[in-house]
């Protein structure tokens, strides 16, 4: 069966946005609007599978939605809002948690990270997170998924979860009438030169929102001088910089920053070796500044004009979050009745 396309992506209201969030996911996002029917979802209940502070999170909220309108992503073309607001998500979890299996959930590697050591006192939650973010993904039918390489994992866990649930309910599901397979098979985005932006002061870990020296990361909110400074101080090794792609293999600072310009100007690592490659970092870190200045800069002052107006983007919210639960809602009707469940 065809199945209608439409994207759908999350992001978690949890702590500052980044350069990793921006070129892993968020351009991804606005430049789809352009083929597809999108929706965009700040994840609260994701969120709070670790502890948030009540008073915080609704700011949180409020401040991923204001960047998503602040990088292009049109709410009324589109649909922006927050997962709270479409109870289904939560109840179509449910039945997820029912289909997917404990050895399938222990292979997740983002939650042998969140745990940590003390995985008995982790949140039941976290574990069952990926399940959640496929019923994000599936209650809209969703066929493309732009994320960044992070969340791969959890992407094929999606894929196994929808292809269980048509297997197991396969009679059912015929019998209601929507053909031989009810949910498709989403498919993940993850391309480009960015799709794992890394730390700059450590070219082997992830850009993250919680690493706590803030020098590790880019932050769509912080000013020029911000900026320049963090890419200044990034760290590099004592070479030049290579005139292929090859040389980067064995130079993590190296990459990621030549993938961080290569994903800013919109083109290849090879192209900016091409007019790099054999000069100083000196050189380089000086364009990169100008170029993530003038990229990053009015996003980060019209993040800040939003965010005076709390009541606009609430009704965003509200607005999204009223048209996605149509669509929701009639996934809903459909899984109940293929489930077994009596309704009115
Ligand atoms: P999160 O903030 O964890 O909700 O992530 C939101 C989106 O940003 C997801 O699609 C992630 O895969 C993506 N993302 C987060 N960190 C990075 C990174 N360092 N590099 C590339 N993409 C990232
Ligand atoms: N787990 C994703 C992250 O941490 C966020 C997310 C939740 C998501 N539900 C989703 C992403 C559905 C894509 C589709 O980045």
């Amino acid at each position: 069966m065809a199945f209608k396309e439409r994207v759908f992506s999350g992001v978690q209201p949890t702590g500052n946005l980044h350069l990793g969030n921006y070129l892993g996911a968020i351009t991804k996002f606005v430049a789809l609007q352009e083929r597809y029917d999108c929706i965009y979802c700040v994840v609260d209940l994701h969120a709070i599978t670790v502890w948030q502070d009540p008073l915080e999170l609704p700011k949180a909220t409020r401040e991923v939605t204001a960047a998503f309108i602040a990088c292009g992503i049109d709410p009324q073309r589109h649909i922006v809002f927050n997962q709270s607001q479409v109870a289904e998500h939560a109840e179509l979890a449910w039945i997820f948690n029912c289909v997917a299996r404990m050895g399938w959930l222990n292979r997740m590697t983002q939650f042998k990270e969140k745990a940590g050591k003390d995985r008995e006192n982790a949140s039941v939650g976290l574990f069952v997170y990926p399940n959640l973010m496929a019923a994000d993904i599936l209650v809209y039918r969703a066929t493309h998924v732009p994320v960044g390489e992070d969340q791969k994992q959890h992407l094929e866990l999606a894929r196994d979860i929808a292809q269980k649930f048509n297997n197991d309910f396969a009679d059912s599901i015929r019998a209601h009438g929507h053909g031989n397979v009810f949910f498709p098979q989403p498919e993940p985005l993850i391309q480009g030169p960015a799709t794992r932006v890394m730390s700059l002061r450590d070219g082997t870990k992830k850009m993250s929102k919680s690493e706590p020296s803030d020098y590790s990361r880019i932050n769509l909110t912080d000013d020029a001088d911000a900026i320049a400074q963090k890419i200044r101080k990034a760290k590099t090794d004592p070479e030049p910089l290579p005139s292929e792609e090859k040389g980067l293999e064995t130079r993590p600072e190296a990459d990621n920053l030549v993938g961080i310009y290569a994903a800013l100007k919109g083109t290849s690592k090879t192209e900016v070796l091409r007019e790099f490659g054999g000069g100083q970092f000196s050189t380089f870190k000086s364009a990169l500044i100008d170029l993530a200045v003038a990229r990053l800069g009015p996003i980060g002052a019209e993040m800040k004009r939003l965010g005076r107006d709390p009541a606009y983007i609430d009704s965003v919210l509200a607005d999204g979050a009223q048209r996605a639960q149509v669509i929701a809602a009639e996934t809903m009707k459909a899984v109940k009745d293929i489930v077994g469940f009596v309704r009115s």
